[in-house]
Order: C-alpha cells, then sequence, then structure tokens
C-alpha cells in the first residue's frame, strides 16, 4: 500500500489519540486491508484500541491480524468470543470513539435503523462516545437513495460521516466508493475529538521561508521547513477554524481542509497576507521572511568569472509583512508574530511586539537541533501586550500548535 510515511511523521494531533479507548468497526468490503494500516496508525498514536468485525468482514481480512495489531482480543461473535456475556457493554462504556471502516451498505443500514443482531451493531447501540463513518463500496451503491437516506439519519443523529474518496474501485468502476487513506482517516478522527472553539474563525498564518531571486538559478533564503506553521494551521482547522496558509516553499504535505496559498518572496508574500486581512480573526505570522532582497536580480545566470575570486550581491530591505498587519489591524482582530532570536529572547521579543502592534509574540529560541528551524518540536514562550508571559517548554509543534491557540483564545477572552 502507497502509505505517505511523512503524514504519518507529522503525528498529526496524536495528543488526541494518546490513551484513548477507540472502538475500531471493520464490515465486510475488499477496503477491510486499509483498517489494518489505521489500526496501525491508532497504536503508534498510543491509542487502546479493540476490533469489532462482522462475519462478512472476517472474509476478507483474518481476525489474526487484528488481534495481533491490536493486543487486544477481537470481538465478533457475541455468544462465543467473550470471556463475560457483557464484553460489548463494558468496551461499548470505556469507549471514547468509534470508527466503522470499512462501512458497507448493510451496516449504514442497519445502524440508521436501530438494528442490533450481531456483536458490533449491538455494542454501537450503547455507545454514547462519537462515532465516525466511513461508508466503502461501488458508486452506484453508494449513490442509491436508500444509502444516502440512511447516512442522512446518522448525520442527523450526530454521527460522523467522511465522504469516500473517488478513483478506481475494485469492481472496475471508477467514481465516488474508495475508503479514503488511513492517515486521512487518522486526521479526522483527531479532528472529531477536538474542541471545536474556533468555530466560524477565520484564521490567516504564514509559514515557511521566502526566497529572494539572485538570478533564475540562485536564491537568499533560510532554514524554515514549514513545520510549525503548518502545525498551527493543521490545530485551528481541527478546532473548527477556516484556515487560510500562506506558504513559502516547502516539502509538506497541506494540512486536510485548510486554503493553502503558495507563494514564493517576501513581496508575493505581503500581496497575498494584505488581500486576506480583511476577513481574518486571528492572524498568526509563523513565517521565516526574508530582511533583505538582491536590489537587482539578474534575468540570466551570473556567470563564474576566472578574474574574480570575490562576488558581492547588494541587497535592499524587503517591506516588513508584520508591521504593515499591525498598523492596518482592526481591534477586533488579533494579531501574533514570531521572533527567532539567537540571543537576549525576551528583550528583542518585547522589542518586536511593541514596534509591530502585536498582541502576543512567540519568542523562539533558534539554534539548537530540538527547537526553532526544522525540528519536529520547539519551545516558546509567549509575551502578551497586558504584560503576561506563558511559558511553553519543549515539546511537539503539533501539541504546542493547540496550546498556542488555547492561549490565543483566552487573550481574546
Ligand atoms: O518552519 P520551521 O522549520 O518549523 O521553524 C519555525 C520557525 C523557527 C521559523 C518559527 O518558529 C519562527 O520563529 N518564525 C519567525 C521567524 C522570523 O522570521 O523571525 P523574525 O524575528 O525575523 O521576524 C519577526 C516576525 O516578523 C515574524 O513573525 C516574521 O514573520 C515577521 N516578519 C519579518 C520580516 C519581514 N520582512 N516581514 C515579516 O512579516
Amino acid at each position: 500500500m502507497d502509505l505517505p510515511i511523512q503524514k504519518i511523521d507529522q503525528k498529526n494531533g496524536q495528543e488526541q489519540i494518546i490513551g484513548k479507548n477507540i472502538l475500531l468497526g471493520v464490515t465486510g468490503g475488499i477496503a477491510a486491508y486499509k483498517s489494518v494500516e489505521f489500526l496501525r496508525l491508532l497504536k503508534k498514536a498510543g491509542a487502546d484500541v479493540t476490533v469489532l468485525m462482522t462475519g462478512s468482514a472476517r472474509h476478507f481480512v483474518g481476525k489474526t491480524t487484528f488481534e495481533v495489531l491490536s493486543e487486544n482480543a477481537v470481538l465478533s461473535d457475541l455468544f462465543s468470543d467473550t470471556e463475560s456475556s457483557v464484553k460489548h457493554i463494558d468496551i461499548a462504556t470505556k469507549a471514547d470513539a468509534v470508527v466503522i471502516a470499512p462501512a458497507t451498505a448493510n451496516i449504514i443500514g442497519k445502524f440508521a435503523n436501530g438494528i442490533a443482531d450481531d456483536a458490533l451493531t449491538t455494542t454501537l447501540m450503547a455507545v454514547t462516545c462519537p462515532v465516525m463513518i466511513c461508508p466503502s463500496m461501488n458508486t452506484d451503491m453508494y449513490q442509491n437513495i436508500r444509502v444516502q437516506r440512511n447516512l442522512d439519519i446518522l448525520e442527523q443523529d450526530g454521527w460522523h460521516i467522511l465522504d469516500p474518496d473517488s478513483g478506481a474501485l475494485a469492481c472496475k468502476t471508477v467514481g465516488a466508493g474508495r475508503l479514503p487513506d488511513p492517515w486521512f482517516i487518522f486526521d479526522r478522527l483527531c479532528a472529531m475529538l477536538v474542541k471545536k472553539d474556533l468555530k466560524q474563525k477565520q484564521v490567516l498564518i504564514s509559514a515557511g521561508p521566502t526566497i529572494e531571486a539572485i538570478d533564475p538559478v540562485r536564491f537568499v533564503s533560510n532554514h524554515s521547513s514549514g513545520k510549525m506553521g503548518y502545525a498551527i494551521a493543521r490545530a485551528a482547522e481541527q478546532r473548527g477554524a477556516n484556515v487560510t496558509l500562506v506558504s513559502g516553499p516547502v516539502s509538506l504535505d497541506t494540512p486536510v481542509g485548510v486554503e493553502k496559498i503558495d507563494v514564493l518572496s517576501c513581496g508575493q508574500m505581503a500581496d497575498q497576507m494584505l488581500t486576506h486581512l480583511k476577513k481574518a480573526d486571528i492572524i498568526i505570522k509563523v513565517a521565516a521572511v526574508a530582511d533583505y532582497k538582491p536590489c537587482d536580480p539578474k534575468d540570466k545566470k551570473i556567470k563564474k568569472k576566472d578574474n574574480s575570486k570575490e562576488l558581492s550581491v547588494a541587497m535592499t530591505q524587503n517591506p516588513d509583512i508584520l508591521k504593515q498587519i499591525g498598523e492596518k489591524k482592526r481591534p477586533d482582530q488579533f494579531l501574533v508574530g514570531f521572533a527567532a532570536e539567537t540571543n537576549d529572547l525576551e528583550s528583542n521579543a518585547l522589542l518586536k511586539m511593541k514596534k509591530k502592534h502585536l498582541d502576543m509574540i512567540a519568542a523562539n529560541l533558534v539554534g539548537s537541533s530540538d527547537s526553532g528551524f526544522k525540528a519536529d518540536t520547539n519551545k516558546v514562550k509567549l509575551f502578551s501586550k497586558d504584560g503576561s508571559v506563558f511559558d511553553i517548554p519543549l515539546m511537539e509543534k503539533d501539541k504546542l500548535a493547540h496550546i498556542l491557540i488555547d492561549q490565543i483564545l483566552e487573550k481574546m477572552g
């Protein structure tokens, strides 16, 4: 299976998953093999997973596979598998979330109509936690009016429906009905478990480096990987915000549900940030913007001169995007800057907060391998314009992103 390793290593939203009791319902569809990989992601993220299989699911993937990978007994028969006759009630009561992947037309019909005639449907009757259904079937079956009606019923009941992907299906047709990739189901599960305290908020974020051309093949830039800004974009989207991410060139996948705008130079980033500023409630400027750019970028490659050992490139200052935003922003907009510092962290950050009219600045000591540029972890000190200071110790950028959002919301009241 083509599993994008980077997406898994980004540890998207692991915080929501660690220590959680997740019930994974597997029903009889060809995509059942993908739920094995989904189970691996859940385990890797620290979940305790119990798998429930329908009889037909066992025709596609063996029970042993799920048992070994989940390190828990698989529940597939109410009467012969369990030590306790009320095991299904025990696991239903303890569950923090349920994912049914793949979900067949049959199981969707049963759930929607309150039928409880096997281990999975009976257990689901007793759960009170959030449930996500991942329909996967032939396109005509998926579009069938009864299946759609049943999905509508489940949605109205508060269950989350993850739309299937479109593409080539096992039945040799092409259309909607494919089970989404395991990392995507994982990402949406994280989003389902997160509080939606940014609902109806517009969040504008800049991330990554800018690059300033010297000639068509060379440029001036910095080491920003985009990880910090993308983690904040992902966290904000999961918490219900509409997120616009203005990104310099990075090699990260766009977080699910985020509108990304690619830019190269500071000038392009300034244009996009200012265009999208008006509708933003929260603006977070994480990008490492080049302070200077070549005065006179050449349109042809600069040739090496054998008679000259040195080359000087005259540089001129770029516009300060954050300062421009600070001067333009309305009082109801909340503006956060980042300050990458190698020394005098506090005084430099405070000066930038004042000069650029910020509500908050995340002072980021850079220069070590575990924080700042490129690292998966980071540590920052948050200074707010009301004089308060909040220390976020070294942790995964994904986790830090959520704490930063908590702090922003607290300051916004
Ligand atoms: O991308 P990663 O590899 O995950 O690394 C994360 C990070 C280290 C880049 C990030 O955490 C960080 O510290 N970002 C700010 C980097 C920076 O450019 O700092 P600065 O002190 O030079 O700028 C201060 C603020 O002004 C920043 O919000 C910056 O976006 C903004 N700025 C700077 C210059 C400029 N011309 N326009 C700007 O808007």
